[in-house]
């Protein structure tokens, strides 16, 4: 099955041209793509794998498509890394990856099997190309949980080294449908021993989670998990969406206390399954599915989300710098994407009603820094992938508070059109960050408290940028083109 598996990428991914991928944003190699799994630092290169379905560009029986990169910005695609080939497992759901002691490359995985549905947790150890599963595999069985956990909802191991310890986080359900964070620890990365619950969910936090992940910061520790179903008409949008808490992590006890509430640094309609990495030099980046279940492709439902004649669909956010600032979770481009970005151009301006064009700020690939005033203005609106058909709207609203992105007219099947709104502190003055990377804009306030990630499948010949506002209000615009 991987021979298979890579003998078709190796012929079909090769043939996507180069303009019908994102610059700098990772895309399967063809096919589908969701989580990022095994997000890990090895020989010198920072590895990805992602879940894959080489043959379709639909969700199809999982396997771990693999790509790396030593600048955060190029990627450079590897050998499909794992297949489900073994009598365990129809599908290698998503999990992570680490060193061991003998300088191994580590993957440890779920294994989804369809009949009888169970969920169990399996290594496999190779060089950063080529991966042997485990003899004793499933490591971590669902015979191991307690009573009340549905066996068949059990996923997603976070595994990491520390405390002197191999210790394992993965999400399970409980029979009556909640959500939770369950503990495991191992010396041998074979025997596992179940420690109890770090964190349970409630209705107000999702029902089944996914993909946990732990931080660990100077300033404290992050627990990130996804959630199924967040309730809808709340504070934030609802359904899949990504949770963080700030708090600490008692390896003694194995719980998750949280300082605070909890919060969605990112509210984008197309943001899930987050993973992160330690780097070397000390920073916590992640990476997320720039994508959403919400929003998926689903050619059978007729909803298009990426062009239909395009081979892959799936793609990553471009990895971001995460911290803790004064208790509050935040994320930013790394510093790496300077590197791909030319000069540029800068210009301060001040805003009326009629829609403003300036030299050099235009096109698909472009990162923006703007700071805004506003003065008396009631609305600031600037126009994104602009042209007589299409475009894409960010509409700060000072009075209110709010920024709001709207992609109804961005030519996107209505289905993944929806609006999203942030709320804001400040009501006098606004910096951003946008990203735009052909197919997609992140956005981001420019203290990196907030972010909204979207797909933007709008064709690439809209790219005009237009900025505007009822009343007199000040821009300061930094806009440089991605060189790649
Ligand atoms: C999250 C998820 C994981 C699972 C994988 C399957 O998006 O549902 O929980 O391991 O995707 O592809």
């Amino acid at each position: 099955m991987l021979k298979k598996a890579r003998d078709y990428e190796a012929l079909n991914g090769a043939a996507v041209p180069e303009k019908e991928r994102p610059a700098v944003h990772l895309t399967p190699y063809i096919g589908w793509m969701n989580d990022p799994n095994g997000f890990s630092f090895y020989k010198g290169q920072v590895h990805m794998f992602y879940q894959y379905w080489p043959y379709d560009i639909n969700w199809g029986p999982m396997h771990w498509g693999h790509a790396v990169t030593e600048d955060l910005m190029h990627w450079t695609y590897l050998p499909c890394a794992l297949a489900p080939d073994m009598p365990y497992e129809s599908g290698c759901y998503s999990g992570t990856a680490a060193q061991d002691s003998e300088g191994r490359h580590v993957l440890m995985y779920t294994a989804h099997l369809n009949e009888p549905k169970r969920q169990q947790q399996c290594m496999a150890y190779g060089d950063g190309e080529n991966y042997v599963k485990e003899t004793r595999n499933p490591v971590i069985t669902s015979d191991m949980l307690p009573e009340e956990i549905d066996p068949a909802a059990f996923r997603d191991p976070k595994l990491f080294y520390r405390w002197g310890r191999w210790n394992c986080l993965t999400v399970a359900k409980d029979r009556q449908g909640m959500g939770r964070v369950l503990y495991f620890t191992s010396q041998d990365l074979k025997d596992w021993t179940y420690r109890g619950a770090a964190l349970l969910s409630d209705e107000d936090h999702g029902r089944m989670w996914e993909c946990p992940d732990l931080i660990f910061t100077d300033e404290g520790e992050i627990l990130c998990v996804s959630c199924e179903q967040l309730p809808k008409g709340g504070k934030y949008p609802g359904g899949h969406e990504v949770l963080f808490f700030a708090g600490r992590f008692d390896p003694e006890k194995g719980t998750f206390v949280p300082d605070g509430d909890w919060q969605m640094p990112d509210i984008g309609p197309d943001f899930y399954a987050p993973e992160t990495l330690k780097l070397p030099d000390g920073r916590n980046i992640l990476i997320g599915w720039l994508q959403n279940w919400d929003n998926r492709r689903d050619p059978k439902c007729d909803r298009l989300n990426t062009p239909s004649h395009f081979r892959w669909a799936g793609m990553m956010t471009v990895p971001r710098q995460i911290f803790l600032k004064d208790g509050k979770v935040c994320t930013l481009p790394v510093k790496e994407l300077e590197d791909v970005l030319d000069e540029g151009v800068c210009e301060e301006t001040v805003l009326s009603r009629e829609q403003k064009e300036i030299g050099g700020v235009r096109g698909r690939t472009a990162y923006m820094e703007l700071d805004l005033e506003a003065g008396n203005a009631q609305n600031v609106t600037v126009r994104l992938a602009k042209n007589g058909t299409y475009e894409t709207r960010l509409v700060w609203e000072p009075a209110k508070k709010t920024l709001t992105l709207d992609r109804r007219d961005a030519g996107m099947d209505p289905v993944f059109s929806g609006v999203r709104v942030m709320h804001l502190e400040d009501s006098e003055s606004l910096s951003l960050k946008i990203l735009l990377d052909r197919f997609s804009a992140e956005i981001f306030l420019a203290d990196g408290t907030q972010a909204m990630t979207a797909s933007m499948f709008t064709p690439q010949e809209a790219e005009g940028i237009t900025f505007c506002a009822d009343k007199d209000a000040k821009m300061r615009i930094r806009c440089r083109q991605i060189t790649k």
